[in-house]
């Protein structure tokens, strides 16, 4: 269906309007906050839903969010994918009460970070030694400074579909018209040197051999190729054989090889991809999750290529620094949420997973009965509904065909107390016990039917 019709269908349908009504009128405290704070916030951190206002958030608890109208929302933000354990786990939250206590920053080292360190090198199986950072942004891109700087070489390799952060080499993206084997960059958004995609960066076919030839054909050239063990724009964990045919050619071609765990770590399994998928790469970086819901990105590795970030034995020192790297307040919080996991690991993991599968399998199966353009793609609890109807291979087989739809569903899924931001990405977390999944697989299903209803799917 174009988007003209649909959005016509939206104005007249009976559904689309009385959502919208239901909606606005229960969160007249959202629309205060948003029409004070228009004149000086240039742009929200990210949209919930398509209507005149955000909704924002007052509080959070478990499986749930509150909203300032005191509306209750089953949560599958997840926080952007670190809430692992759900909202507000007592473990995190009475570890940052007693450290908000002592003291949330100081700057210069405190032991925490000592110890969360040995956390991630435990779980992580490339990890000799750990560097702390902000964001996951920070930690892509202090990986690829070390890349280069290990290596001699400048270009990174990126794949369609990947999402790695914001800094000016993650917006690389590949250029949706371009040959789907031999993809060409494009740049998302303005202010990013064209420099960047057109000589510092190769840009690869996701789950295609062809990639292999490319690097081969520009190992000089290559520092380092980087890849999420699971892409969140078509989430899968079918990627295996790929990931470890990638391993092979980067190591034959001299050429690392990062997996970028930041949504994975902690996530697919304690020891994230590398532990799925039993792949070991010389580099891996880590954010979300580790951090147990405050702000936190890290890079792990071996030690050959961790040097460079001291110039120990004599490795080409690159510069790196964060006001907040390795606050106590983050490593806390990490240490509880992380310990955690590892000490539930047998029971946390296998439970996501099959969590995960259920949502996807029931959500899918109606789409199929019911001839819905849409299905749910999922590595465990992580997921993205996804408004096309066919076989997905990469995110280059996402149409855009129902765009208008799809952010009709978001809508009707949260009239139906379901929150899904706007990136689509959504998450189950620990704390979302089987009957939230049950009432989350209903209200996508009766989203569906209203939008049925109103003719627009
Ligand atoms: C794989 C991956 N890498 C890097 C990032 C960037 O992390 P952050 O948002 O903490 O900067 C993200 C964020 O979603 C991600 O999914």
């Amino acid at each position: 269906m174009d988007n003209e019709q649909a959005n016509k269908l939206i104005q007249a349908g009976d559904k689309s309007q009385a959502v919208r009504r239901k909606l606005v009128e229960r969160t007249s405290k959202s629309a205060e906050i948003r029409s004070s704070g228009e004149q000086t916030l240039a742009q929200e951190i990210a949209g919930t839903v398509n209507l005149p206002h955000p909704i924002y958030i007052d509080s959070a608890e478990g499986p749930h969010l509150t909203d300032v109208d005191g509306n209750e929302y089953i949560d599958l933000t997840g926080g952007f994918g670190p809430l692992v354990l759900g909202n507000r786990p007592s473990v995190v939250e009475e570890a940052l009460a007693g450290q908000v206590k002592k003291g949330w920053h100081f700057g210069i080292p405190s032991a925490p970070q000592q110890l969360l360190s040995d956390i991630v090198k435990e779980a992580g199986a490339c990890v000799d030694q750990v560097v702390f950072c902000n964001t996951g942004t920070e930690a892509t891109m202090y990986a690829i400074r070390a890349a280069r700087a290990f290596t001699g070489k400048q270009k990174v390799g990126l794949f369609d579909g990947s999402y790695h952060g914001v800094h000016d080499y993650a917006l690389v993206k590949v250029d949706a018209e371009s040959d789907r084997s031999r993809p060409s960059a494009s740049i998302l958004g303005s202010g990013v040197p064209r420099v960047i995609a057109e000589d510092l960066t190769v840009t690869l076919p996701y789950r295609d051999e062809t990639a292999f030839e490319i690097i081969r054909e520009q190992k000089d050239e290559l520092a380092m190729v980087m890849i999420e063990p699971v892409q969140s724009s078509n989430p899968r964990l079918d990627a295996g054989e790929f990931l470890h045919a990638l391993k092979e050619v980067c190591a034959e071609c001299g050429v690392l090889f990062l997996l970028d765990e930041v949504i994975t770590g902690f996530r697919i399994d304690y020891g994230g991809g590398q532990a799925h998928y039993d792949i070991k790469p010389d580099l891996a970086t880590y954010g979300k999750a580790a951090g147990g819901g405050l702000p936190i990105g890290a890079v792990g590795g071996r030690k050959d290529i961790m040097n460079t970030f001291s110039g120990r034995d004599k490795a080409p020192y690159i510069f790196t620094a964060g006001t907040f790297s390795g606050n106590p307040l983050t490593m806390t919080a990490g240490i509880a949420a992380t310990t955690y996991m590892r000490d539930h690991q047998d029971e946390i993991y296998p439970y996501l997973m099959a969590q995960g599968n259920r949502l996807a399998l029931e959500v899918n199966s109606f789409c199929e009965t019911h001839q819905i353009p849409a299905q749910i793609m999922n590595a465990g609890s992580m997921f993205h509904l996804v408004f096309t109807a066919g076989e997905i291979n990469s995110s280059r087989d996402i149409t855009k065909d129902w765009q208008v739809a799809e952010r009709e569903f978001y809508l009707h899924l949260l009239g139906h107390n379901v929150i899904i931001p706007g990136i689509h990405l959504a998450f189950l977390s620990f704390a979302h016990k089987p009957e939230h999944v049950d009432a989350v697989i209903d209200a996508v299903k009766n989203s569906f039917e209203d939008m049925r209803v109103d003719g627009i799917i």
